[in-house]
């Protein structure tokens, strides 16, 4: 029987309610479509956002929404997307489908959207093929409540008030759709623009986050902090608050990708092997970053990641839109845990992304909705935002194919300021249930949940409930604990007062 030992005195990081945070992108149907139908739309809607993906985003507790990208944040021009509808800028969206981008969903509407889920703004600026003044100005524009020309412009689009933006990005993959640029002129790029963003609200200042590496390219994280640090004195007073980092999963690699439905057991394993490796990247770049900050005042971004397969069949090679199964469910689970557990460094997390794109946790098809496996996973996880984290571990062993190795268990703890404990386990085994013996002293109640079901299973329009949480019963109280049998390919979440 498998050991999970839970240490209720020993306290470790806070988790950032930010590590369950989501990606919107001007990118196939993720704004357009998947949230923003305008308010004309026969779909229900407020102010133009839909009513039936709002509420399920709420459910889950979206503690931060990142926008307006991705590769589209670095050739994004702010002005084009606020004033009259009618008379704003249809652009192409290069970089996505090569589609009209009409702007009818610009700054005004993004921070409606926020309002309406409740949650923290994250703005991506655009330092590829923006100017300094550029991004000064939206942030003048966004967050400065006196006079001023950016004020006054916002005052006469609608909005007297000024908003709070919490994080902002100093371009997005500055190594490659960001400009392709080397990691020192990137860095001195980054001195240069985040002088002028601006930290007009005291009482709020705005975190400002650097590009960070792609994958595992250490030299990037190098390079860019020592550029950065070098000569620098201004880096103490909130010159850089996070560097990002991004990590997709392609079961098959860049090129080939993947089935996100049809896949056999190996692919199975490769998947999870691969999505494993999010630790490895945590571990190198956070000892990296330990050198030039070793109190660990920078958080680590993971700003996109998630799995990227091929597209749907029959869909626009551009618009990224793919099914999502109980593998990705998996995947949320073991990335969730490995995020909470290094939640000293890893600060936030933005899934790729929030509707109808990659990996996302809702799907929509005209006004039929679905939510994804994925989706349920953070239902599940939810419950550890801004909770710390406990000390714990869990007895594994070795599944998987020759090649992909994996441990069958992972698992996260953390301690709610209720004093409730939040446990999250997953099973990464297809086809293998396992007893698992929980130490955890003594306990007044056990509430559990289950996500569970074949590798394959995942929520259809014709059929969306195939995947959902259940309510999850087989545990009994033991000497130390409890005890409980996770079935294969599960997400079980356990809170205990
Ligand atoms: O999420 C899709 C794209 O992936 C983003 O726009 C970009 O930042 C990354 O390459």
């Amino acid at each position: 029987m498998a050991r999970l030992k839970i240490n209720k005195q020993k306290k470790l990081s806070k988790i950032n309610a930010e590590i369950y945070g989501h990606f919107s992108e001007h990118l196939g149907r993720c704004i357009y479509e998947g949230i923003y139908v305008g308010e004309n739309s026969p779909i229900p809607n407020v102010n133009g956002m839909r009513c039936d993906v709002v509420e399920a985003l709420k459910h889950i507790k979206v503690p931060v929404l990142r926008w307006p990208g991705g590769c589209f944040a670095d050739e994004y021009h702010w002005k084009d997307g606020i004033g009259a509808k009618e008379n704003r800028k249809k652009i192409i969206n290069t970089h996505w489908g090569g589609v009209v981008e009409d702007n009818s969903f610009g700054t005004h509407e993004y921070f409606e959207l926020c309002k309406q889920l409740g949650c923290k703004t994250y703005v991506n600026g655009n330092l590829g093929s923006g100017t300094v003044q550029e991004m000064s100005e939206w942030v003048e524009y966004m967050t400065f409540e006196g006079v001023s020309p950016m004020a006054q412009l916002r005052t006469e689009n609608g909005s007297e008030k000024a908003w709070t933006v919490d994080y902002f990005g100093v371009g997005n993959e500055n190594w490659g759709c960001g400009g392709n640029m080397n990691p020192d002129f990137y860095a001195n790029e980054y001195r240069r623009y985040q002088t002028y963003v601006r930290n007009y609200n005291s009482e709020k200042p705005i975190s400002k986050i650097c590009c960070g590496a792609n994958v595992d390219d250490y030299e990037w994280t190098e390079e860019v902090l020592k550029t950065c640090f070098n000569h620098s004195p201004a880096f103490l007073h909130g010159f850089m608050d996070g560097l990002s980092l991004h990590y997709y999963v392609h079961p098959e690699g860049w090129e080939i990708k993947g089935s996100a439905t049809d896949f056999d057991k190996e692919t199975f394993y490769k998947t999870l092997y691969k999505a494993l490796f999010i630790e490895t990247l945590i571990k190198n770049h956070g000892l990296i970053m330990d050198k030039y900050d070793p109190e660990k005042k920078i958080g680590m971004i993971v700003d996109e990641w998630g799995t990227w397969y091929t597209v749907e069949e029959g869909t626009n090679p551009g618009f990224l839109y793919q099914q999502n199964t109980m593998r990705d469910a998996l995947v949320a689970g073991l990335s969730l845990n490995i995020f909470n557990k290094h939640s000293d460094r890893v600060k936030m997390a933005n899934l790729a992304q929030i509707v109808n794109v990659l990996q996302a946790v809702i799907l929509t098809e005209g006004d039929k909705m679905v939510k994804t496996p994925t989706y349920h996973v953070f239902d599940l996880y939810k419950h550890h935002q801004d909770a710390v984290l406990l000390d714990s571990s869990i007895d594994t062993e070795e599944i998987g194919t020759y090649e992909w190795k994996i441990p069958n268990l992972t698992e996260s703890v953390s301690i709610n300021k209720n004093g409730v404990i939040n446990i999250t386990v997953t099973n990464l085994s297809a086809d293998k249930s396992y007893e698992i013996n929980t130490e955890i002293d003594e306990y007044e109640n056990i509430s559990a949940q289950i996500l569970t079901n074949e590798m394959h299973a995942m929520n259809t329009f014709e059929k969306p409930d195939t995947v959902e949480i259940k309510e999850f019963n087989n545990f009994e109280k033991t000497q130390t604990g409890f005890k409980f049998n996770i079935p294969a390919c599960s997400v079980v979440h356990f809170a205990v007062k």
